[in-house]
């Protein structure tokens, strides 16, 4: 990642490393994640460096260049295996209704936090080769999503990839450690493992999705890899350390991810983005199973929209677990409420509350 940025300088040595690193594929494979038999069309792009302009450009691979990133095991009596935890679904209402948002910090905790996060923003730009043409309004980052230049597909791809990597950690960090903490201290958790578990689930299958799209490189491995090395245990500490602080930057790190999605989105409806833009192009058939996604709703644009609602909730859920007790408030999300109090619960969707529920609100 951090050479795309480098490669603008030395392109010639480099760009045989970062073509392969970020190399967008289109390309047909014969089975798909979860066990589904299914034939689908991966995009397959080569990424070109021209030096003297500095500009990516695609081009369709050779089918005999297609292959099949993870393909399903065949085994001799399993038919299929489902998700474990299936997708909620949305409607179209509710997909529509996300918007970006900003929760301003109200502690020194969450200053931290956010400033960590435009820290994380401003190295993705750099590390993306993201240029101050496709830059947003740097006055209002998160939730201004026009820039005077739109990405290009392969930067999209190499950041959604890098991205989606990362941030399906902080759940299994979270939910591991509430886990150990149950078994030692003897203690119920109230039921927030569940949602986290769940939550780095849902980024995973983001993650799949894409990686069905363009497969990387060696290079991209070798960032993911140090990447996860390093935020894992930054989590761990930082979990141990301050729950309250780790969903709050978590929260921050969602209202980015729904920011750069709703942008993707705005870039794919105004034809900014050949393949995306094109209503025929195939999403993988695994994204079109994990979200059941309907008949005549499978267009790129309805993925992201699927995939930006996935991060409006976490971006929800993360701020609202930040506001309670972590010691002793249930998770408000999976509770039931007592008679008369059930307005209280908060909307099975937080997508609707971007700045999270505060305590009073949905524990009293
Ligand atoms: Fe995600
Ligand atoms: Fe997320």
């Amino acid at each position: 990642m951090i050479s795309l940025e480098a490669s603008k300088k030395v392109c010639s040595k480099q760009a045989a490393h970062l073509t392969r690193a970020v190399i967008p594929l289109l390309y047909r494979a014969h089975t798909v994640g979860l066990g589904y038999p299914a034939t689908i069309r991966i995009a397959a792009i080569a990424q070109r460096c021209r030096s003297s302009q500095n500009t990516r450009s695609f081009s369709t691979t050779n089918a005999n260049q297609l292959r099949d990133i993870f393909p399903a095991k065949e085994t001799t009596y399993i038919r299929q295996t489902p998700p474990a935890w299936p997708h909620p679904g949305y409607t179209e209402e509710e997909m529509l209704a996300v918007t970006p948002a900003h929760r301003p910090p109200k502690t020194v905790g969450d200053w931290l936090a956010w400033k960590l996060v435009r820290l994380a923003r401003w190295a993705t730009d750099l590390a993306t080769g993201v240029g101050r043409d496709q830059q947003v309004d740097m006055k209002n980052p998160t939730t201004a999503v026009a820039a005077r230049k739109p990405l290009t597909e392969a930067q999209w791809l190499v950041r959604v990839i890098f991205l989606e990597s990362i941030a399906g950690v902080p759940g299994m960090v979270g939910g591991m450690l509430r886990h150990l903490h149950s078994l030692r201290r003897l203690k119920r958790d109230n039921g927030w493992i569940e949602t986290l578990l769940e939550e780095s689930f849902n980024e995973r299958m983001h993650l799949l999705v894409f990686t069905k799209m363009a497969e990387p490189g060696w290079f991209m491995k070798t960032m993911i890899l140090g990447a996860q090395g390093v935020f894992f245990n930054a989590m761990f500490l930082s979990y141990l350390i301050s729950p309250r602080i780790t969903h709050r930057f978590v929260g921050y790190l969602e209202e980015e991810a729904v920011h750069t999605y709703t942008r993707l989105v705005q870039e794919i409806e105004n034809g900014d983005l050949p393949k995306w833009s094109d209503p025929k192009f195939e999403i993988p058939q695994i994204a079109v199973q994990y979200w059941r996604m309907p008949e005549g709703k499978r267009t790129m644009k309805d993925l992201i929209l699927y995939i930006r609602a996935d991060e409006a909730v976490h971006r929800g859920v993360n701020h609202t677990l930040s506001n309670l007790n972590h010691v002793e408030d249930p998770n408000p999300f999976v509770s039931d409420y007592k008679a008369g109090s059930e307005q209280r619960k908060p909307h099975a969707d937080a997508a609707l509350k971007a700045t999270g529920y505060e305590r009073e609100e949905v524990i009293g």
